[in-house]
């Protein structure tokens, strides 16, 4: 009998897509997947770091894992991520959870399978972390969960150190992968009958910088170019590096999706500059009126941070204030959370946890109303679906609009990974529920 594994992710698609390249390498050790824990004989951890509360979440859920291991000895414990690759936190994690049996960082998860076997033939963890060598390794096959979506990262790392944020220091400077191996990647997915293709990136509009490579624009170009019925999604981007050039290529090839993550976190100014976005709330005004001048049915989405130190009554106005001049069609929301090691952790001012829970409810008061809005606008027209699966809580087929809105639909046959027609009888928030036509 294979033996099992279960891969627990927190964060990010793009910690989703690793943990598909976790479980390429623990298929290729004779692992298969179960979703009961308690008779996997390895578990990992792909843990994220991004806020407080998803580091939490992670330190929680390897604690509770001590008695499964004193009941089940064999069982092997990896912790990986964004959380291991901080500074000190491999060698404290391991002080906290001694049972844990490997500990593995960001920028060596393609050398798993050697750590594993090396557990096998000691007794003392394996704890494994490396800085990052720039290099970027082609080598295992992710085992993809999410058919009919498929992640492709395009570039991996960061250099514009947003002052709150702790991305640069744990996944290391930006690189990016050569447009011949992801163009070669895609049209392989799409052969092997993806529809969906979602380009990852911390911010692929930078996508070839400092290379000899093509630009993002471009690289979209060539992969909406490839033969077949597939849609493109890509994110994130950084409203400093978004051009008329992108909004062009969007609003000429029909397979990219119009739809648009742009996260602006701040409609003041001056936050804006002590978060170090290296734009103005006119500069990302003016970039959603290019967006909406080439494709106007675009549906832009933001990140939002509220209690940034310093954020005065005034700054969370004008933040307020962008918001409803954007309209956008959703929004994350977050409270700013200080992380170790990066600037903004230093700066005085830190705001009252109470002010930023009433800022963050009146925030997220005006972004549903413009989710519900947008939704609403769907009701009685036709949208084309990609279905993804079967909801069985609501008895219905699911998939997502070209405008990234999730569709229940009834229907008597299988639809997963087609594109079907729905027609949209009811929005329900950020969800619609429509039958098929
Ligand atoms: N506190 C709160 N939110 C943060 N983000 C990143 N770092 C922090 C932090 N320290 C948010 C930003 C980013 C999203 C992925 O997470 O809005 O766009
Ligand atoms: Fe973090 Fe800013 Fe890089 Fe995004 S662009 S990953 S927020 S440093």
């Amino acid at each position: 009998m294979d033996k099992l594994y279960h891969i627990v992710t927190y964060g990010c698609q793009m910690n989703v897509h690793e943990s598909e390249k976790i479980a390429g390498i623990l298929s290729e050790l004779g692992y298969s997947s179960t979703e009961d824990m308690e008779r996997a004989d390895i578990v990992v951890f792909n843990t994220c770091c991004i806020r407080e509360n998803a580091e939490n979440h992670a330190y929680g859920n390897i604690g509770m894992l001590k008695k499964l291991k004193a009941r089940n000895k064999n069982m092997l414990i990896a912790v990986g991520g964004c959380l291991t690759q901080q500074i000190n936190k491999a060698d404290d994690l391991h002080e906290k959870f001694p049972y844990v049996d490997i500990i593995f960082g960001t920028h060596n998860l393609n050398k798993l399978k050697e750590y594993i076997l090396a557990k096998r033939l000691q007794k003392k963890a394996v704890i494994k972390i490396e800085e990052c060598d720039g290099r970027i390794d082609e080598g295992d096959k992710p085992l993809r969960t999410s058919y009919p979506n498929a992640w492709v990262n395009i570039t991996y790392g960061c250099n514009n150190f947003c002052t709150y944020c702790i991305v640069p220091y744990v996944r290391g400077r930006e690189r990016s992968r050569k447009s011949q191996d992801i163009i070669a990647e895609v049209k392989e997915l799409v052969a092997d009958g993806y529809k969906e293709i979602t380009l990852l990136g911390q911010n692929v509009n930078s996508y070839g910088n400092g290379g000899a490579d093509i630009p993002f624009y471009e690289l979209l170009e060539k992969l909406a170019a490839i033969e077949g019925k597939f849609r493109i999604r890509f994110m994130t981007s950084h409203p400093k590096d978004f051009s008329e050039e992108l909004a062009k290529v969007m609003a000429g090839n029909s397979k990219i999706c119009n739809c648009l993550h742009l996260p602006v976190q701040s409609g003041s100014d001056s936050i804006l500059k002590a978060m170090n976005r290296r734009y103005s709330s006119e500069d990302y005004l003016k970039k959603v009126e290019i967006l909406k001048k080439y494709i106007p049915d675009c549906a832009i989405t933001t990140d939002l941070i509220v209690g940034f130190p310093g954020e005065s009554e005034k700054d969370f106005e004008d933040t307020l204030e962008l918001v409803e001049k954007v309209d956008f069609a959703s929004a994350f929301t977050f409270v700013y959370s200080p992380r170790e090691g990066t600037k903004a952790a230093e700066m005085p001012e830190q705001v009252d946890g109470e002010i930023s829970k009433r800022r963050i409810m009146k925030l997220i008061e005006l972004v549903n109303s413009q989710t519900r809005a947008h939704s609403a606008l769907f009701v009685g027209k036709q949208v084309e679906v990609l279905c993804e699966g079967y909801d069985e809580k609501r008895n219905a087929y699911m998939g997502r609009s070209e405008h990234g809105r999730m569709v229940y639909f009834g229907c008597s046959e299988n639809k997963i990974g087609e594109f079907v027609a729905v027609k949209i009888n009811e929005a329900n928030g950020i969800s619609l529920m429509g039958e098929i036509i």
